[in-house]
């Protein structure tokens, strides 16, 4: 066993299920988690049963009852620690982060990175939380609106940021008062486990130890459970458009709420008068990083006439220099794919790429040997192929060109998606077209830097099928908290709104 595991307290045998305390032996079964870049198995990770879940949320539920009367600033003292010891920990879980789903060093450090930020902002947040007051039409009437924790939270998230969006929602979530359970990925229950650990560090012997819940199990057991659950009043989910369609009807049916952060399809527009070395960059890690598993990465890459053909041919040389391999080895830029799923999901998306025209420009093929490698691939396409409307979570991307920036903008939207976009160029009267109510669509859109890599302190999320929630900063924090208006007469009649007469 690596030292890292140890450190983060990873046995060979885990439980999956935490709910004030571990669930001992959880009866759902076996879940093995295995390292993408060999197939190794890891660990082993107990999953609970729909009678074990239903204990972690009746703890949840009580737990609430009573975190929801502790004042938010010392709710927030709480998440500083849970901040500070992820923060002691960060390499040892971004190492966990690599080794478990591939993404390579830096990136799986940068992400625990991530964690400790929204934990400080959170903090901050804790002494905020405001309402506004309104200007009451009566005399002596003074209304105002405040608001209050919401419930237990289901946080629902994707293997390719295991860590990092349970924390934009868990952070926020406790500062704000709710109590919350976690249905990691089952591809990444170990990093689960192990932040479930670190937060325990703060957590047990407090007396609040059901604010941080646990669920690892099967989507299609626990998982529908929790968003048929009247108990929980708003599921967070991250995910395919697929699992957003489930959430938003289960939670719809019985007006429950629920965030969706769900696919992007995101496009980076390089113009003529373009800073090219900055968006050569841009472009090679949005698209290559993580190895286009991030809901940010860039798929599409448009480009204006007349740097078209010089710009592709530096990108596919840029593709040729990049190293693929074992991700917690130095130097690697880009680690596996996650399951042997994901590589037959990329080989199914190239052949139908090939049938629909497109042309491959550099890669394009499964690496031999042992691990999930794929080799990052770059197509020429047009806009009206079929996969081009897809989101394929694979290092695939499609480059088109464009004539002005009309024609930019139209194919840009031209997708179902809305995550994620980005504009290079020097001439300011472009920039503000792209970011003016006629540009980008999506709920993210950047000058002069790529698509991924968002900071939290913005709200992250998109619109049309991305879901339209958002997550992390700004006023995100609105979501997991209810709203009450107040209205106080303070006088000694009792006038009506609107000027009403009722005179009994
Ligand atoms: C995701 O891929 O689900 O903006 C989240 C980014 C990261 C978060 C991505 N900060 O790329």
């Amino acid at each position: 066993m690596k030292d890292f595991l140890r450190e983060l307290g990873i046995s060979e045998v885990n439980s999956g299920g935490y709910g004030g305390g571990w669930i001992e032996n959880p009866a759902g079964g076996d879940l093995v988690s295995s390292n993408p870049a060999d197939g190794s198995p890891i660990a082993t990770v107990r999953q609970v049963s729909t009678e074990e879940y239903d204990r972690i949320i009746e703890t949840s539920v009580a737990t609430f009852e009573r975190w929801r009367m502790v004042p938010a600033p010392v709710r927030g003292d709480f998440v500083r620690r849970i901040g500070n010891t992820i923060r002691e920990h960060k390499e040892s879980l971004g190492a966990l982060i690599s080794h478990e789903m591939g993404k390579v060093r830096t990136e799986g450090e940068g992400e625990v990175q991530e964690m400790i930020d929204i934990a400080d902002f959170a903090v901050g947040l804790s002494r905020q939380l405001y309402g506004n007051t309104m200007q009451s039409e009566r005399p002596r009437h003074r209304m105002y609106e405040q608001w209050h924790p919401l419930g237990p939270v289901g946080i629902v998230t994707a293997f390719n940021f295991p860590g990092a969006v349970w924390a934009w929602n868990a952070m926020i979530a406790a500062v704000c008062g709710d109590t919350m359970v976690w249905k990691p990925s089952s591809s990444t229950p170990l990093v689960a486990v192990a932040t479930q650990n670190l937060v325990n560090e703060v957590m047990e012997g407090s007396g609040y130890e059901g604010v941080f819940g646990l669920v690892v199990g099967k989507g299609s057991q626990v998982g529908q459970v929790m968003l048929d659950d009247r108990r929980i009043p708003l599921i967070s989910a991250t995910g395919s458009c697929a699992l957003g369609e489930k959430v938003a009807v289960s939670t719809g049916k019985r007006f429950g709420r629920a965030i969706l952060e769900l696919g992007g399809n995101n496009a980076v527009i390089v113009m003529d008068d373009a800073d090219r070395d900055m968006a050569l960059r841009a472009v090679a890690f949005g698209a290559v990083g993580t190895a286009g598993q991030r809901c940010t990465s860039t798929r599409r890459l448009l480009l204006q006439k007349g740097i078209a053909s010089s710009f592709t041919d530096r990108l596919v040389k840029a593709y040729g220099t990049i190293k693929i391999g074992d991700p917690l080895e130095a130097g690697t830029l880009m680690g596996p794919l996650v399951t042997e799923a994901a590589v037959r999901d990329y080989e199914d998306a190239l052949g139908k790429i090939k049938e629909q025209g497109g042309e491959i420009l550099c890669g394009g093929k499964v690496v031999e040997g042992p691990g999930n490698f794929v080799e990052p691939t770059i197509v020429k396409a047009r806009p009206d192929m079929p996969m081009v409307q897809v989101e394929t979570f694979a290092p695939i991307l499609y480059v088109m060109e464009f004539s002005d920036i009309e024609e930019a903008i139209r194919i840009h939207n031209d997708v179902p998606q809305g995550l994620s976009s980005a504009i290079f160029t020097t001439n300011m009267l472009t920039a503000e077209t792209y970011l003016s109510a006629r540009g980008s669509d999506c709920g993210i859109a950047n000058v002069n830097i790529g698509t991924s890599g968002a900071e939290i302190g913005g709200a992250f999320g998109g619109e049309k099928d991305t879901g339209g929630g958002r997550e992390a900063g700004s006023d995100s924090w609105k979501l997991y908290m209810r709203r009450q208006t107040n209205t106080i007469n303070w006088g000694k009649d009792l006038p009506l709104a609107q000027g009403v007469r009722f005179d009994v």
